[in-house]
Parts: structure tokens; sequence; C-alpha cells
């Protein structure tokens, strides 16, 4: 019996296996109930008195090291598990995905709202001379109408300046293309003001443009009250009130009937129920005339919004400086909102 042990205390230290399953086997092979070490234990009743405590040991010996040896591999073939599982490939600070920022998620609504009825974008540049701002857009020099807009002017040379309005890139559209034009500007648009929660020095716009034979002030009602009804829901209602642009004439502003409210009058729309979303109006007949269209066979309308009013209305954030901060928190809220 003893030199059994002995052969098999060596045979468990030698032990080896290439995968968990064999282990497993060993495992039954030698300390299952009816295990090779499991049955020298019931040989042990037959072992004689004076070498009972001797063998008793030797048997005890043989019985932990064979189950050391046995987890000791499991273990190992574990540990390669978990080596396996652990991709070392993979960022160790995990990345976040972004969101859309919600001007461009207003940004892009608009421009898909009006692409479908024909219309295309056009960009031009923030950094503009006097011509393409004013000149052409029939604000003349020394014209009060300039002061409507505060301009930031470049001290060394007044005629460049940044734009202040996306009106600029009709300009560019019209002295460069034929009709009909059908275009939609986005940008931003600067202007010296006083930071608050409700003006900033710099804000973005969408400008339309129309112009074809036979263009008509019901053309630019329908396609305003269209946009309107898709930005807003069905139930929108608009309404346009006389105003003045030197650009346009004549000018009108557009509001839309207050949803918070439904009309009725709440603190957001000051109890009129209504609230102002555009500016627009028939491109004056000088304006052409002066990008080099006729006047005489040509016809257009014009609109003019802005982004952080439109995204104002459709999220309700009360203060404009939160588009320009970057605070995440703020950010992250919009993606799914439409
Ligand atoms: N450019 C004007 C502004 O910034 C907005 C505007 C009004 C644009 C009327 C237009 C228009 O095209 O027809 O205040």
């Amino acid at each position: 019996m003893k030199y059994r042990i002995q052969a098999l205390l060596q045979e468990v230290q030698n032990l080896t296996a290439s995968n968990k399953e064999e282990v497993e086997q060993l495992r039954l092979k030698y300390l299952s109930k009816k295990g090779e070490i499991s049955q020298l234990f019931s040989d042990f009743r037959n072992v004689a008195g004076d070498e009972k405590r001797i063998v008793g040991q030797m048997l005890n010996e043989l019985k932990n090291t064979a189950q050391d040896k046995l987890n000791e591999m499991k273990d190992a073939f574990d540990n390669q598990a978990g080596a396996d599982a652990l991709d070392l490939s993979r960022s160790q600070s995990p990345i976040e995905f972004g969101t859309r920022h919600p001007l461009s998620i207003v940004k892009n609504e608009i421009i898909d709202i009006f692409s479908r009825l024909g219309f295309t974008v056009a960009e031009g540049p923030e950094i503009e001379d006097d011509w393409h701002v004013f000149g052409a857009l029939n604000f003349p020099p020394e014209h009060p109408a300039r002061d409507m807009q505060d301009t930031f002017f470049i001290e060394k040379n007044p005629d460049v300046l940044l734009r202040t309005h996306t009106s600029s890139v009709q300009s560019h559209v019209m002295t460069t293309q034929k009709p009909p034009i059908r275009v939609l500007c986005p940008g931003r648009v600067y202007r010296n003001e006083a930071i608050s929660y409700r003006a900033h020095c710099f804000f973005h716009q969408v400008e339309g443009l129309y112009i074809d034979k036979n263009v008509s002030f019901a053309d630019l009602k329908q396609a305003l009250l269209y946009f309107a009804k898709e930005m807003f829901g069905e139930n929108t209602q608009i309404r346009l009130r006389p105003s003045y642009f030197p650009f346009t004439e004549p000018s009108a502003e557009m509001d839309i009937s207050c949803d918070l409210c439904g009309g009725k009058g709440c603190n957001f729309c000051k109890h009129t129920g209504w609230v102002e979303i555009l500016g627009c109006g028939m491109v004056d007949p000088a304006v052409l005339e002066a990008c080099g269209i006729d006047s005489k066979v040509y016809s257009g309308y014009a609109f003019g919004m802005g982004v952080e009013r439109i995204a104002n209305l459709k999220f309700r954030c009360k203060d404009l400086r939160m588009f320009s901060e970057n605070d995440l928190r703020f950010l992250k809220q919009f993606d799914s909102a439409m």
C-alpha cells in the first residue's frame, strides 16, 4: 500500500493537461468516489494497526497534493480564458458618441422643409464687403436703415465687415446665377450687440430667395404657411404684418400662433397669442437691377429667419447664450428631440 501511495504521489505531482476538460477527467480519475485515491481510502481499513498512523498520513498527503495540483491546473486554464476574453484593443477610457448641436438640428430641419419645395443650399463668406451686405441690397450710404444692424467693421478698411445678415448671400447668388433661382442660405452672422440672455454678438440665420417669372406675394405666403405647419405642427396659423426692409417691397414680418397657449395669450407670447419668427417680402426691383436681373421680366420673394429664434420656440430654451457655451449637459438633450 505504501508503494502504491508513493507511486501515485509522483504520478499526481507530474500531471499535465492541455485543457479544462482534461483536468476534469483527471479529477474524476483520482478524486471521485470511485477514483484511485478514494479507492485507497476504502482499502485503508485493511491496513495493520501499527501501520495505520503512518499510512493515514501518507494517504492524506496524497489526497491534498492531488487536490492542490488539480485546482492549480484548473485555475491556470480559468485565468487563460480570462486573458482570451480581455480585448486589448479597447480604449482605456470609453469614447462617448457626440450629439448634433441643437442649432444644427433646427437648421437641417429648415433646409429639409424648403428642399421639399425645390430650394437648394447656397453659401457665402462671413467676411464681406459693403456692397454685398448693404449696397446691392438697397441700403444707400448714410441711409438710416444701416443702423438697424449694428455692424462690426475693420477699422483700417471700412469696406471690410462681418456680415450682419445672410441676405448678403442673395447678392452673390443673383450676380452669379441666372433665374430661375431658388436658394436657401444658412450661415452665421455678426452684430455689435451686448451679450445677454436674449442677444449675442453672433447668431445664425437662414435666408430664402426665389426669383422667376410671375412670382407673387401669394407664392411667398403659401411657402411660408407650408414651412410653419411642417416646422411647428399642422394647426399652426400664420399672420403677416406690414414692415420695412430696404431690399423688399412690400415687406412683412411673419408671426405664428403661439403653440404654448394655443393663441389664447400667455407670458411667452406677451399675451398677444402670436410670436414673431421671420422677415420677408417681394425682392425690391432696385435690388434685382443692381444685381443684373431684369426687373421687368423677373420678380421674386425673399425671407430671412433666425435659427436661434426657431430653436427657442421648439426647445423653449430661456438663455440664448447656452447655444454657444458648449456645456455638454445642455447640448446632449436635443438629438432625439426632433
Ligand atoms: N435680413 C433681415 C435681418 O437680418 C431679415 C430679412 C428680412 C431677410 C426680410 C429677408 C427679408 O430676406 O425679405 O433682419
